[in-house]
């Protein structure tokens, strides 16, 4: 500050002593901008007094050597008014110096952004053609003794609580029926075309409500990512039909990874889920196995671990309400979706009641959907149809029709493969669907929401769909 207030006053000096000639000068002002001053001598206004000399200029050099001694003294040294002067050149011509070289650089960083961006586009566009090309599905990964995808460290801690996910061959073999022959040459093979279903046109399908065939499913939107381990596969759901104490807005959730899996947690509300705060947590009596769970009518429908039991669980009496075996149903690692995780029976819930979705040796590996008597799990009818549950990723129930998902893991897939219950019809489709965190264990629908609900690779999510209306 002081400084300045020196440049100031010694810029006047200089300029007073400039006088008879036009001169132009430069100093900082005391806010620290530069002040250009012209000075230029006018012979017709000698009315103009003159500061050279005089009891003003006088008064000024005495404040100034007055300013030049505090300032000295605040410096702590002897500073002659020359040497201030060219140590605030120096600090000038240093600070341009600076502001050029800190110019040059900004010039730099901003060519290599314009190169970055020309690599991003060219990744795109490379993305694009790989996308383009025909997509050569990879066999289903065979699924180690011990997830890999387990954080190390964490392996050896629960090694013993993580139930192991896919088919390993000494683990179910005891339990599969030995009539039972995988290529077995009766198999009936689905060779349909595709149908393309034709792009919905807006009239047909906003605001529709009503049942009808899949046309399309949106973007997955992410509600929570588990913390743990735990969450890594799961079951999530919301009952479309629910009973008291509990309203439509309570959404329930099982992380399913471990061998006694009984804890159902309850949240009021999906921004609950997504924040984390369960405001019920039931302690099931039997243990569940994998992610074939749904909620319907105020009860928990779920399988009962290595059995083909089925249990009802009223959540008002926190007591189960029925149990049932599922006639000649394989279970743990017999006909599991492909991406193992003993997800053999699969219950699912639409416009029209009550699923569940396995195999049976009868069938030769091929899925069964069963209608259920929600009230006591009776089976009311089954169909079976010409697809083989070890094939499809998962599958789901929307207005009397299953639908299955062809890979789990494929960011990009499609839903290819329909089979109508009204006609016992089965058709192969072309939907797009994403497991954009590429590992989706668990896919239903929910008739209310009109979403299919879903657990991505710790990822609770939800897609929107639309439906065509009936012909
Ligand atoms: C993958 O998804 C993108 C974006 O939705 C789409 O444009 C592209 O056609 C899809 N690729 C395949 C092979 O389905
Ligand atoms: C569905 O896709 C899977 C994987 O690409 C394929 O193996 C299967 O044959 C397809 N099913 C139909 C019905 O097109």
């Amino acid at each position: 500050m002081w400084s300045l207030a020196i440049v100031w006053i010694s810029s006047l000096l200089v300029s007073t002593q400039a006088q008879g000639t036009a001169s132009v000068w430069r100093g900082n002002d005391r806010s620290g901008r530069c002040q250009y001053s012209f000075t230029v001598a006018s012979p017709t206004e000698a009315s103009c007094p003159s500061v050279g000399s005089g009891p003003e200029m006088e008064a000024l050099k005495s404040r100034l050597e007055l300013l030049e001694v505090m300032v000295a003294r605040l410096a702590g040294g002897e500073a002659p008014r020359a040497a201030a002067g060219t140590g605030l050149q120096e600090a000038y011509t240093q600070a341009i110096g600076e502001k050029a070289q800190l110019q040059r650089e900004k010039d730099r960083l901003a060519q290599q952004v314009d190169e970055l961006q020309q690599r991003v586009a060219e990744l795109q566009k490379e993305a694009e053609k790989l996308r383009s090309r025909p997509c050569q599905q990879l066999p289903p990964p065979t699924v180690p003794q011990h997830d890999s995808s387990l954080r190390p460290g964490a392996g050896t801690a629960l090694s013993h609580l993580v139930s192991r996910p896919g088919r390993t061959q000494g683990d179910t073999s005891s339990l599969r029926d030995p009539s039972w022959q995988y290529g077995s040459p009766g198999y009936q093979e689905l060779k349909a075309e595709v149908a393309e279903v034709p792009a919905p046109r807006p009239e047909d399908t906003e605001d529709y409500t009503g049942c009808g065939e899949l046309l399309f499913v949106g973007e997955p939107v992410t509600h929570r990512k588990a913390d743990t381990i735990a969450g890594k596969y799961g079951v999530w759901m919301q009952d479309p039909e629910p009973v008291a104490p509990y309203g439509p807005g309570m959404v329930w959730r099982i992380d399913t990874i471990g061998s006694e899996v009984r804890q159902l947690f309850g949240y009021e509300d999906m921004e609950q889920l997504s924040r984390g705060f369960p405001t019920k947590v039931l302690l099931l009596p039997e243990a569940v196995e994998s992610t074939g769970a749904t909620m319907y009518r105020g009860s928990l429908y779920y399988q009962r671990r290595r059995s083909r039991t089925l249990i009802r669980y009223d959540l008002a009496s926190e007591s189960v309400a029925a149990r049932r075996d599922l006639p000649h149903a394989g279970f743990h690692g017999q006909f599991p979706y492909s991406w193992g995780g003993y997800t053999d029976i699969d219950f699912a819930v639409d416009e029209e009641g009550l699923w569940v979705i396995y195999s049976t040796n009868k069938a030769k590996g091929a899925i069964v959907i069963s209608q259920l008597d929600p009230h006591s799990l009776e089976v009311k009818r089954s169909w079976e149809t010409n697809i083989r549950k070890t094939t499809v990723a998962n599958a789901f129930m929307i207005c009397g029709r299953l639908y299955t998902v062809a890979s789990y893991t494929s960011p990009n897939t499609t839903v290819n493969y329909s089979f109508n219950t009204a006609t016992s019809q089965s058709k192969a489709i072309s939907v797009p669907f994403k497991n954009r965190h590429r590992y989706n264990s668990m896919i239903d629908y929910n008739p209310i929401q009109r979403k299919l609900f879903a657990w991505d690779n710790y990822h609770i999510v939800s897609y929107d769909v639309r439906l065509g209306k009936q012909q």
